[in-house]
């Protein structure tokens, strides 16, 4: 491969170096293109073939359908890891020693409580209220009760509000919860693990005790890994712009909560639920779902399939699928749902406008009747994916700052009206 690119414009040529990354992906670095052309730019609408940065946390490749954090795959992750640990290697790089991850939960655990005042926040929300509208605003407010996780230019203090946000997030995660259902807020307890403490904090009912149930906290354990981190997507691109102005952690974090919520994002989880609670109203009519889906004059999607880089399965969604059984069937839940979805995956990959599109199942196409199987509300299915992706958008944002990147500015191609002399009121 040779390391440099040509590019010839009105007659005259330009090079421009090309770098090779450690999984052999090459990008041709145009950072001087502007200058060198006298102003020429690219135009890429939706970065489908722009990299953004050099990261050396995720790596992902769509065609294989292969998925590393920090060269660890996905699956042997899920199978061996739990979340905390996960979290650990994505922050700072390497799997943590038992010291190192004890010290990290006992840290997370001093700040694992949230200002009495933000309850007034929270009940200033009405019930009707979206929990990821909700979720965005609680994350962004914590900003006013930890005004030291702005600047954050010293490691020191980049580990500080990075255990902060990591011991409140799911208190805010389970409060808007129990908002929802009128449940009195609950604080868990230090004596629980991470996943465990999670659990009782959105479940616990005031009269009774909680009991742990191994079969969720594996379920929701092998959940959050799996949406731990995914490169540069919309949402981790949101943090990562947000914070390259050094905008503080929890306000960026809140901007990437606000992008994940959208349908064709973090929001699919919730969509394939409605989706297919929507087919099971119909009698179970996939195939007008699936004509819906094709047909370019109806703005339906096939919700839980397709994705910007995995033009084969997602390697997540396999794994999901899998514990989809299990979980269903270890706590006797028969949903037809599933069944639904099943036979849904099954259509779309033998009808050549998925199979020519490269369209599969994504991970949020089996994720929601996991959810909806430990008694997690629709509404609260995108809150649990923020909940997964909270240590990813933290790497990336430490990882951007560390670095020191510049401010994030993108170009633009002007095509609008040239000058023109202003017209008076009257002669408009
Ligand atoms: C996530 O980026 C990430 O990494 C995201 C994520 C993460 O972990 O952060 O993986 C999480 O967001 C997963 C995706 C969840 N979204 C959905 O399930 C919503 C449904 N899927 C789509 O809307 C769509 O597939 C996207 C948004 C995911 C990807 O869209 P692209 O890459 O912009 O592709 P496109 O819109 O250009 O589609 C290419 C073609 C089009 O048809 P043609 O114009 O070529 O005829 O495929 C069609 C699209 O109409 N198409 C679909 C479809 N997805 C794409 N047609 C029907 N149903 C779909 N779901």
């Amino acid at each position: 491969m040779s390391d440099k690119a040509t590019l010839e414009i009105n007659g005259k040529k330009y090079e421009f170096p090309i770098v090779t990354g450690s999984e052999n992906e090459v990008a041709i670095d145009i950072k001087n293109l502007r200058g060198d052309t006298g102003g020429v730019i690219t135009i890429d609408p939706g970065y489908k073939n722009t990299g953004s940065c050099e990261s050396a946390i995720t790596f992902l490749d769509g065609e294989k359908g292969i998925l590393r954090y920090r060269g660890y795959s996905i699956e042997e992750l899920a199978e061996k890891a739990d979340f905390l640990e996960v979290a650990y290697l994505l922050i700072f790089g390497e799997l943590p020693t038992q010291d190192e991850l004890n010290k990290f939960h006992s840290d997370i655990k001093k700040h694992a409580v949230v200002d009495d005042d933000v309850k007034k926040i929270l009940d200033a929300f009405p019930k009707s209220a979206h929990p990821m509208g909700v979720l965005a605003s609680l994350t962004s407010a914590l900003t006013a009760f930890n005004p030291s996780s702005v600047n954050v230019d010293s490691e020191e203090e980049m580990y500080n509000a990075i255990v902060r946000i990591l011991g409140k997030f799911p208190i805010l995660v389970a409060w808007t919860m129990r908002k929802k259902h009128g449940m009195p807020l609950d604080y868990g307890s230090s004596s629980l693990g991470y996943v465990e403490n999670i659990l009782q904090m959105m479940f616990k009912r005031p009269d009774e005790d909680y009991t742990q149930n191994k079969i969720l906290v594996n379920a929701l354990d092998k959940l959050l890994i799996l949406h731990a981190d995914h490169e540069q997507n919309c949402s981790t691109s949101t943090v990562r712009i947000t914070g390259s102005s050094h905008a503080g952690l929890f306000v960026s974090l809140s901007a990437g909560i606000s992008a994940l919520w959208g349908p064709l994002h973090g929001g699919a989880n919730q969509a394939v639920l409605e989706m297919l609670e929507a087919i099971k109203e119909d009698g179970g009519d996939t195939k007008k779902y699936m004509a819906k889906a094709k047909d370019k004059d109806d703005p339906f999607r096939l919700m839980g399939f397709g994705h910007r880089v995995y033009k084969n399965f997602d390697p997540r969604a396999k794994i999901i699928k899998k514990a989809a059984d299990e979980v269903l069937g270890d706590l006797g839940v028969e949903d037809p749902i599933l069944d639904i979805a099943k036979g849904l995956e099954k259509e779309a990959l033998e009808d050549s406008y998925f199979v020519d599109r490269k369209l599969y199942p994504n991970v949020d196409f089996y994720s929601g009747i996991i959810y909806r199987a430990m008694g997690i509300p629709t509404e609260m299915f995108t809150v649990m994916f923020a909940l997964g992706r909270l240590p990813g958008w933290i790497s990336q944002w430490r990882e951007m700052r560390m670095r020191k990147e510049p401010i994030g500015r993108p170009r633009q191609l002007y095509t609008g009206e040239t000058q023109r002399p202003f017209k008076e009121i009257s002669k408009r």
